[in-house]
């Protein structure tokens, strides 16, 4: 073990200023890119740090998704997402092939595309709402986190006006310390029963949004188990909405904290792409990937090896600020060139089923802000932010801006 490496040190590390990524990665990386770190269920597994063997293991499926024999390695104690083994993102091939390939169609492209002129709508309609106040106002509650979730609400068929309560059941799953075992078994039993009672309204008035059509997929086709369906709704309404509307709200504040980028940016709309791509390699919120375990022997670019049974945490937060891959990692620069590059939508089997959308969100959501609120600022010192803590996820709590 190299200097400076301490096999037992405590995971998740601190992050730096502004949610940045943890010294730690850095450290490793050039030290011992493949060392154990322990987790706060007290696991020890190993955490790779170079683009490469993040990369890796994402995409090789000897890396197993399926964490539920006895004795498996936890990030946290207690029920936990690999617990699920309806999970899309807990399933190996063959079967996680098989659930992906309903669901998928829903999110190509194309499809992603057709959202935006309705991304845009309620884009502008928040942004109505907020130029009709007086600053300041919370960017967070006001634009970043009900945009995405107006989106999967419509995208899904859900009604809108239940969308408070996702926020709050969210809140509670991502949390890792402010909420206890009970309040999250609790949470989870209301989410699945709104979720039951939403498929059994559905069955007796169908309407043509993808909630009919994974509802088909069950009864016309029995492709899609009874605990398949429930949890794939559950899922996409979390994942639709939590980590988009956190990078848009940090991707909002990388750029007021880089006044030149952000005027650049309203003189040359056509940098918003590549605006997009740089707030998705800096600022996933948290690590990035969840533990897998290896299904044999396996070695790794770095030289590292990954014995049989072993579990490892490829963080793609490590792999977008390695220096090999990208130059000054730590500088935030939209007129980098990161797309295909970057690792902040995973990569191999299990990439973000929602990537296309979440760009076209973020496109619009920074370029419609940009556009609509020329003078927009942060209300307090970017130092004075609070930071979330004792959540899954590293993100702002408010962002107070007035424009
Ligand atoms: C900026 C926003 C987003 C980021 C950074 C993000 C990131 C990720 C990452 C890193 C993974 C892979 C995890 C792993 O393999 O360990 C993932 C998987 C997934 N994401 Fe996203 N995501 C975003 C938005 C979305 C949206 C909008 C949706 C749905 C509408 C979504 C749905 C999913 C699903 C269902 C999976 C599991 C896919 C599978 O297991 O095959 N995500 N996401």
């Amino acid at each position: 073990m190299s200097k400076g490496i301490e096999p037992d040190a405590e995971f998740p590390f601190t992050p730096r200023a502004y949610g940045g990524p943890p010294e730690a990665y850095a450290l490793r990386r050039s030290g011992c890119p493949l060392a154990p770190v322990v987790l706060p269920s007290g696991d020890e597994v190993l955490l790779a740090t170079t683009y490469e063997d993040v990369r890796d293991v994402h995409a090789d499926t000897r890396f197993s998704r399926n964490l539920r024999y006895p004795g498996a390695p936890r990030m946290f104690a207690g029920r936990d997402i690999p617990d699920d083994p309806h999970a899309l993102v807990n399933m190996d091939p063959p079967e996680h092939t098989r659930l992906r390939r309903i669901v998928q169609s829903a999110f190509t492209p194309r499809r992603a595309e057709e959202w935006r002129p309705r991304i845009h709508e309620q884009a502008d309609r928040l942004l109505d709402a907020i130029a009709a106040g007086s600053p300041p106002i919370d960017l967070l509650d006001s634009y970043a986190l009900p945009l995405p979730i107006h989106i999967i609400c419509r995208l899904l068929g859900v009604p809108d006006e239940d969308s408070p309560r996702f926020r709050t059941w969210s809140d509670v799953f991502l949390s890792t310390s402010t909420a206890t075992a009970d309040e999250r078994s609790r949470a989870g039993a209301e989410f699945a029963s709104y979720t039951d009672g939403l498929i059994a309204d559905r069955r007796r008035k169908p309407r043509a949004d993808l909630l009919d059509e994974l509802i088909n997929a069950h009864d016309a086709e029995d492709r899609l188990s009874k605990g398949e369906l429930a949890r794939m709704v559950r899922g996409l309404i979390i994942a639709g909405h939590e980590t988009t509307g956190h990078v848009i709200g940090r991707g909002v504040l990388a750029l007021l904290r880089h006044p030149d980028q952000l005027a650049q940016l309203r003189q040359e709309p056509e940098l918003l792409r590549g605006a997009v791509e740089e707030i998705l390699r800096t600022e996933v919120p948290g690590h990035g990937g969840l533990l897998r375990v290896a299904t044999e022997d396996l070695s790794l670019p770095s030289g590292g090896i990954v014995p049989k049974g072993r579990a490892v945490l490829a963080p793609v937060v490590a792999a977008n600020y390695d220096p090999r891959q990208f130059a000054d990692p730590d500088e935030f620069d939209i007129r980098r060139s990161t797309e295909s590059r970057h690792l902040a939508f995973g990569h191999g089997p299990h990439f973000c089923l929602g990537a296309n959308l979440a760009r076209v969100e973020l496109e619009v959501a920074i370029g419609s802000l940009v556009e609509r609120l020329p003078d927009l600022a942060l209300a307090v010192p970017p130092q004075g932010l609070e930071w979330t803590t004792g959540s899954r996820i590293c993100s702002l709590v408010e962002l107070p801006v007035a424009w």
